[in-house]
């Protein structure tokens, strides 16, 4: 029998909401078809965002959404995206599919999309291929309430207030599709281009350099060395694959046990690779001043047969739901040094929660599981001790557990729980110390089969129920988790 001790009046930090935040990119059909569809359109929208999007993420609480891209961010020019629509430039977009990009979502729309899901902005800058003035221009647009170009050609396109803008990145994947940089050369780009992200009036920015990508510990350890004290973040991109061969990543609903196995077993590996990381960091900045943002991660697998390699998109399955357990677990753990994390990619891109056909949207596995976890949003991470029976797989082990547990500002203390066995339930001690458990109610995700998922057509395979398979005897809460299942109790 697995057991976790939970000391629930020991705390260790605060979940910062921003660890469920979201990614969206101009890529295959997220941006546009996945957020935009003109307000012409007859899918149901506002000012031209599609509605069903809109009020499947407020009710998700997306508390960051990181813009323009990825690599596309490299190749983006701000300007292309201002002034009437008939106007914009019409450009390839070169990394992904060599399709039009017609520049109809652009900086006002995005904003509009972040106030209309009620979330904070994080835009992510041009290094690899644009200036620092337009850099430097784009914030003064956005954010400057005074008079001076940028400011008043904001107005001219009539948004009078500036916004307030927290989150800027510097820069993505410079040592890939954003530059093929070194960590030097890119440390002094970062020095020079992040001294003209300015502080406007009361607006103030968190500064995000580029980081590393999985095991790049050495760029790490260059960048934080050489201008550690110019940043309030660095980033961390780590995606899932079940093989480890980028030309077949395996498919996103075909696959036999030991694909299901090999998949949990790399997402797992984010717990090392982000303790890796922040040590490095400690390095430079033992107080842990620097965060560590990890605003790339999700599954990749082979696209979905029949469509645009370059478009990413992917069904999602009880298995990604299992991921994204996992690595939420694993973040909160870490909640001293991630303060925030970005699924890739909010709609029908990797591991995206919502999927849209035409006018028709399902919400995949993955939301369900960032909608029943969304009440650690802020709350106090609870320490806790968990020991879990191995998962094997030739010869291969896995923990078979994973778990995290907080406590909210109403005293509602949540656990979360993975089984990650695709065949065997397990029984779970729940020793919970400091407090007692009156009151018990549970949410379960799972499903009879591995690579269950939602279609446009059954769109309700896999939903959340209520979770009753527990009993409290004494000060021990006993619960018995079905294979593959994602369990949130809350325990008054
Ligand atoms: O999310 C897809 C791509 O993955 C992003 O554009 C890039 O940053 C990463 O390599």
């Amino acid at each position: 029998m697995a057991q976790l001790i939970v000391n629930a009046d020991v705390t260790k930090g605060k979940i910062d909401r921003n660890i469920y935040g979201h990614f969206a990119e101009h890529l295959g059909r997220c941006v546009y078809e996945g957020i935009w569809v003109g307000e012409d359109s007859p899918i149901p929208n506002i000012e031209g965002m599609r509605l069903d999007v809109i009020e499947a993420l407020r009710e998700l609480k997306v508390p960051v959404l990181r813009w323009p891209g990825g690599c596309f961010a490299d190749a983006y020019n701000w300007k292309d995206g201002i002034g009437p629509k008939e106007n914009r430039k019409r450009m390839v977009n070169i990394h992904w599919g060599g399709v039009v990009e017609n520049n109809h979502f652009g900086t006002h729309e995005f904003l509009r999309f972040c106030e209309l899901i009620g979330t904070e902005p994080y835009i992510s800058g041009n290094v690899g291929s644009g200036t620092v003035r337009e850099m430097a221009e784009w914030v003064e647009y956005i954010t400057f309430d005074g008079e001076s170009p940028m400011a008043d050609l904001r107005r001219e396109n009539g948004r009078e207030q500036p916004w307030s803008l927290k989150y800027f990145g510097v820069g993505n994947e410079s040592w890939g599709c954003g530059g093929n940089m070194r960590p030097e050369f890119y440390s002094d780009l970062y020095r020079q281009y992040s001294a003209y992200v300015r502080d406007y009036g009361d607006n103030r920015i968190f500064k995000i350099a580029c980081g590393a990508g999985s095991y790049e510990y050495e760029w790490t350890d260059t960048v934080m060395k050489m201008a550690a004290r110019f940043m309030d973040g660095i980033s961390l991109h780590h995606y899932t694959l079940p093989t480890s061969n980028w030309a077949d990543k395996g498919s996103s609903t075909e696959f036999d046990e030991r694909m299901w196995f090999k998949t949990l077993q790399q997402t797992a590996e984010m717990d090392t690779i982000i303790e890796k990381h922040s040590t490095i960091m400690s390095k430079y900045d033992p107080e842990k001043r620097v965060a560590l943002i990890v605003d790339e991660w999700g599954t990749w697998y082979n696209v979905e047969p029949g469509t645009n390699p370059g478009f990413l998109y992917q069904q999602n399955t009880l298995r990604d739901a299992l991921v994204a357990g996992i690595n939420l677990n694993i973040f909160h753990k870490h909640n001293d040094r991630v303060k925030m994390a970005n699924i890739a990619q909010i709609v029908n891109v990797l591991q995206a929660v919502l999927l849209t056909e035409g006018g028709r949207m399902v919400v995949t596995p993955t939301y369900h599981v960032m909608k029943m976890y969304n009440v650690h949003q802020d709350a106090l991470f609870v320490d806790s001790t968990l020991s879990s029976p191995l998962y094997e797989s030739e010869g291969e082990k896995l923990e078979q557990i994973s778990a995290s547990a907080s406590v909210n500002e109403d005293n509602v203390l949540h656990i979360s729980l993975c089984n990650l066995h695709p065949s065997a339930s397990e029984e779970i001690r729940i020793d919970i110390r400091g407090r007692q458990a009156e009151q018990v109610t549970g949410t379960l995700l799972t499903s009879q089969e591995m690579n269950a998922h939602n279609t446009f057509d059954e769109p309700e395979v896999v939903v959340p129920a209520a979770f009753e398979e527990f009993r409290v005897e004494g000060g021990t809460l006993i619960a018995k988790l079905p294979a593959k299942s994602v369990v949130v109790l809350a325990v008054r």
